[in-house]
């Protein structure tokens, strides 16, 4: 832990006794300083340590997803940087959330579980395995055995022989949610990137297989294009049983999940295949999500429309462009470049004041648009997050490839973990005081047919966070 961050936790930090944050990346330590204060500022967000808290949550109004992908930052923080302040911290939230199927489906989050949900929890399993972060307790699941369970889930609601358009998963877990008659990118690329990496990381082939034929399926339906352009998703239609209306907008965090994905899968049979898919989705990705070299969100980020879920994923981007330089080796380069220059792009807009929106320190609250070197107030989690992530996957010449089962790895895996059935309806929950707000705007918004269609809407108005 740094010094500053000792002082800060000791003295009970507040502006009057600021000694002015100056973010700096200019060698390894000063990274790591950064760093060390940007995730100090990230866990003041954070509460499920703390009497009232639930291990693994985040307070509202975060939802469930963002605990899960806040957990994969700081478990690649502490393999990037060697601080393990937070390591207690990730592996009680984590063993928490895991159930005791060890398959990342609580049934307090029924009510908003999607697959891609669901996926960033699954896809964090992954990265403590190959971190070869901490094992939990012999007698309770694995982290790889984690990965594995959300694997085996998805290969069950995978739809090809009765389903339709011959193959995907769809949004949302559950039919009852809004959200079911709409195949997407992140949900199919979380299954293609968890698969890809269990086949890199075990060397069972089965996983590979699937990674092609989920890669197959996206491609077949158009929401790959041949020049690599990920698509947001296609609609379902039920009656017609046929799927149509892609929706064309695009988000960094695809990008990314895509790309490692086919970095894994380089890494796992070195083919020239994969490796043009890899450098077709590096391409798409340095054109699509810069601006003058600054990485942006494209959706929403000029016209401020981005929601909670969305100032996060710039984030997952820079974490999936990192572990790309590790295992298609060839992009390191351009790739150390793109962070290098993100990390200095981000520590401009890290001032920003203690208050309502910012529970860290005094004058170490990042905003979210890095495009014109102002902070722009968009304080959160997301934001934070992203800055972090900058920072600290500068350090990506230090670190050696994410382990595998024959590289350092010690997590066990269960090949047979999760469910293997068609996805049986968990018992509701009995809805408390806390719930009744959320469930009476889930059944406004049915009722008035918002939601048909919608992205990541359903995820900010089913949770009941
Ligand atoms: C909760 O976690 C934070 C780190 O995020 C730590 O500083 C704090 O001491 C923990 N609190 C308790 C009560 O364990
Ligand atoms: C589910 O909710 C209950 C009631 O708030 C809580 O005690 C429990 O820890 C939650 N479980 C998970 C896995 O979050
Ligand atoms: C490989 O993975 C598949 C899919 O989970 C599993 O059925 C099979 O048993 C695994 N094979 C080995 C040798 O572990």
């Amino acid at each position: 832990m740094k010094a500053s961050t000792i002082a800060h936790a000791v003295l009970g930090f507040s502006a009057t006794v600021s000694a002015a944050f100056t973010p700096d990346i200019s060698s390894d330590s000063a990274v790591k300083d950064t760093a060390a204060t940007l995730a100090y500022g990230l866990m003041k967000f954070y509460n499920g340590n703390l009497t009232g808290g639930i291990p693994g949550l985040l307070p509202g109004p975060y939802y469930w997803w963002e605990a899960g992908g806040m957990f994969g930052h700081l478990i690649d923080y502490w393999y990037y940087t060697g601080d393990a302040s937070y390591n207690q911290v990730t592996l009680e939230g984590m063993m928490h959330q895991i159930t005791p199927k060890g398959d990342y489906l609580p049934v307090n989050q029924t009510n908003a579980m999607g697959n891609d949900d669901q996926g960033f929890w699954g896809l964090t399993s992954m990265m403590a395995a190959e971190a070869v972060f901490p094992n939990p307790p012999s007698d309770t699941p694995q982290w790889l055995a984690g990965a594995q369970a959300v694997f085996n889930e998805y290969a069950v609601r995978w739809e090809e022989e009765n389903g339709l358009c011959g193959g995907g998963l769809r949004w949302q877990v559950y039919s009852f949610l809004n959200g079911w008659s709409y195949k997407n990118s992140i949900a199919n690329g979380c299954f293609f990137n968890i698969a890809a990496r269990l086949a890199r990381f075990t060397g069972n082939s089965t996983y590979a297989e699937w990674a092609q034929k989920i890669y197959d399926w996206e491609v077949k339906e158009g929401i790959i294009t041949p020049e690599y352009i990920i698509y947001d998703g296609i609609e379902v239609d039920e009656a017609a049983k046929t799927c149509q209306n892609i929706h064309k907008v695009q988000f960094t965090y695809n990008a990314g999940v895509w790309l490692q994905g086919a970095a894994a899968m380089y890494d796992y049979e070195k083919s020239d295949t994969w490796k043009g898919h890899v450098n077709g989705f590096l391409e798409y990705t340095t054109k699509t999500f810069f601006q003058d070299d600054i990485m942006y969100e494209p959706a929403c980020e000029t016209v401020h429309t981005c929601d909670q879920n969305m100032v996060s994923f710039k984030g997952y981007l820079i974490r999936f462009l990192a572990a790309t330089a590790k295992m298609a080796p060839w992009t390191n380069d351009q790739i150390t470049k793109i962070i290098n220059n993100a990390a200095k792009d981000a520590i401009k807009v890290c001032n920003g004041p203690n208050g309502p929106k910012y529970p860290g320190p005094d004058g170490t609250g990042c905003g979210f648009s890095w495009l014109d070197g102002k902070n722009d107030g968009l304080y959160g989690v997301g934001p934070q997050m992203d800055a972090l992530a900058a920072v600290f996957y500068t350090l990506l010449p230090n670190v050696k490839a994410p382990a595998t089962a024959k590289d350092r790895g010690t997590s066990k895996g269960n090949a047979g973990a999760g469910s293997t059935q068609a996805q049986p309806l968990p018992e509701p929950r009995a809805i408390t005081g806390g719930d009744r707000a959320g469930a009476a705007i889930l059944t406004i918004l049915i009722a008035a047919g918002i939601l048909a269609g919608s992205f990541f809407v359903a995820s900010d108005v089913f949770s009941f966070a």
